[in-house]
This record gives C-alpha cells, structure tokens and sequence, in this order.
C-alpha cells in the first residue's frame, strides 16, 4: 500500500504575510477557492494576529466569511495570544494553529513576549477553547535561530512536551529560516518521537539554503506523514532575519509522488494555479516544476536529415 502524506497548503498566510503588496481580498479567495479543489488534506488560510504586526493579513475575518469550505478539507488559521483566538472561533475556523518560538530572542521579535509569557498565554488560550475545536501548536526556529544560532534539540523536544502534556492535537516543528540539514531533521525527529509517542507532528521547512527538499526526504524516510507548504515557493517570517520562502508546495507533492507516496492532490489542477501566482503577487517565484513542466510532458526531438 502507497504511503498517504498529508500536506498542508500555507501559501495564504505564511506565502502572503511577507509579500510587499497588498493582495486584494477576492484574489485570496478565489486562490484558496481554487486549492480547495486540489486535494489537500489543510489549508492554512490566514492569521488573526495584530493587523499593524502583518497589514497583508488584516482581512482574515472577510476571507474566512468568503471562501467555500470543500468536504474533507480543514481550514485552519495562525492565532498568536487570546484576541486572535476569539477571533478564530467567530470566524468558525476549523483548527487553531497557535505559534511561539524555542529560541528567546526569535519570540521577543516575532510575538513582543519572553517564551514563558508566550506559553502561560497559549495555555489560557488552550483553556478558552476548550475543545471546542482542535490545536495545534507551531513551535518557529527548531533547527536554528537566525539571531542566536543553534537551537538545542532538548529545548526543542522540552517545549513539544510542554504542549504535548496540555493535550493539543497536534505539533508543526518549524525550520523558519532554512537553518536545517538532513541529518539534523532526522535526528531531532528521532527525539521528538521517542518523547512524544502520540501527538502528530508536521514538518515546516523553508528552503533559505536549498535544502528544503532533502529535509522533506529525510522527514518522510523518518515516518513523517504531514508537511506544509507553499504555492511557488513564497514565504516567510518578517521578524525573522534573512527569512525566505517556505517548500514549493507542487516542487514537494511532485517529488512525494513520484516516489510512489499518496498525496491526494492532483498536480493537473494545482499546476495551473501554480504557474498564475507570479501575476497575483507581481514577481517571479521561486517554484521549479511550474518551469521545467512534470517529467512526463516529453519534447519533440530535433528533426534529423
Ligand atoms: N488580533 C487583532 N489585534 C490584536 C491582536 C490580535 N490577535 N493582538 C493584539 N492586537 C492589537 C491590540 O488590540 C492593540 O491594538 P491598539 O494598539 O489599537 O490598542 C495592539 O494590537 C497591541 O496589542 P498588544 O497586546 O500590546 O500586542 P503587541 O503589540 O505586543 O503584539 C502580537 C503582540 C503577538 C499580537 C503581535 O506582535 C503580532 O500579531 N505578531 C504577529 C506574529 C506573526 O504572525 N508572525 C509571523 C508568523 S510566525
Ligand atoms: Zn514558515
């Protein structure tokens, strides 16, 4: 039986966020209206956090109102502190993705809070919720913080733990700016299963250094069955630094399936999608396979005399 991977499509909210212009409400719309029909298993359609912190975001009630919601698919939205989590659950989304940072210095920049006050407000958070919908927790710089550097697996797996034993749903373990490498993600992997044998985990990886597939290799030869991604590769934390695009979603589906992993989504329908975003956001992306086209769209050989 082929392995089932489950991925998760950021490009509206991790892709978007860091985008210099505005991208019109109805645009965001018809894009997730569009992957919806894909086949991914989540969408992560927007962030309810402040809308001075990230302006791109600021229309994530109207978005969430606006979009069709496809059997099968969960919506789910990035919450920083309780506001966003009131706001989540007014907007009926599907799961609350909650964020903090293991490394000190990345959560006073990205969330204006020491990592203890970032983890008493997700437990209140968890707390409000109250079942009442699903969480999961992102924990951002895993393999490295661009500001202090190395980020110990034992902080790492101690923060997953911490949440882990609060009951959520499931972990995302974040590389926010491509720190990782191959043998790093396996073996972090390694630890985080050995601590915490029941809560799913997803990898996050950008692609800063060009190792973004290899870690997702060596994330699913680890048994890791869930990734997120983004649409041509956009992407990235604007209080991180150096920050660049996420995984190209459609480089790591393709990728995934040719190796014979079941990802659900029908590349024929994405890639289109893909291949329009350069005129959405107004700039190349970084994307490959929108460029070369599948391994099965042949050239006609040079005629011969
Ligand atoms: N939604 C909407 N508004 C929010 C909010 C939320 N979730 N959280 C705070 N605010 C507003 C407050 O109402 C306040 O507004 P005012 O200035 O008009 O009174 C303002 O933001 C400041 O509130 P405060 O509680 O002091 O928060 P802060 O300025 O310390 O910001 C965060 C904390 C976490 C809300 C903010 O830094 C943030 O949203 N960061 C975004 C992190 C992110 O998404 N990074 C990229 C992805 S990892
Ligand atoms: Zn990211």
């Amino acid at each position: 039986m082929k392995k089932r991977i489950y991925f998760n499509e950021v490009v509206t909210r991790d892709g978007f966020q860091i985008e210099p212009t505005f991208i019109p409400t109805p645009e965001k719309v018809a894009l997730i209206n569009a992957l919806s029909g894909c086949g991914y298993a989540k969408i992560e359609v927007t962030s309810f956090t402040s809308p001075k912190a990230i302006p791109m975001l600021r229309d994530a009630e109207v978005v969430m109102g606006e979009i069709e919601r496809y059997p099968g698919v969960v919506y789910t939205v990035l919450v920083p502190n309780l506001r966003g989590a009131e706001r989540a659950l007014e907007a009926n989304a599907d799961e609350l993705n909650l964020v903090m940072s293991t490394s000190e210095t990345h959560n006073r920049a990205n969330l204006r809070m020491t990592q203890e006050d970032s983890f008493a407000a997700l437990s209140d958070v968890i707390r409000f919720v109250d079942g009442k919908r699903p969480i999961t927790v992102s924990l951002s710089t895993c393999f490295g913080c661009p500001m202090v550097g190395d980020v110990p697996a034992a902080s790492v797996v101690a923060w997953a733990k911490r949440f882990a034993d609060l009951g959520v749903n499931g972990l995302t373990i974040c590389d926010t700016t491509g720190m990782a490498h191959p043998d790093q993600v396996k073996q972090l992997i390694e630890a985080l299963q050995l601590a915490l044998s029941e809560t799913p985990l997803t990898l996050h990886f950008h692609n800063t250094r060009g190792m973004g597939l290899a870690n997702v290799l060596a994330a699913a030869q680890s048994g890791i069955d869930r990734f997120d991604g983004s649409l041509g590769g956009l992407g990235g934390c604007p209080y991180a630094p150096g920050a660049s695009g996420n995984i190209c979603s459609e480089d790591a589906i393709n990728m995934l399936a040719m190796m014979g992993y079941e990802t659900g989504i029908d590349l024929s329908r994405l890639l289109p999608i893909a291949r329009a975003l350069p005129g959405l956001v107004g700039h190349d992306v970084p994307g490959q396979l929108v460029k070369a086209g599948l391994t099965t769209d042949l050239h006609p050989a040079p005629i011969q005399d």
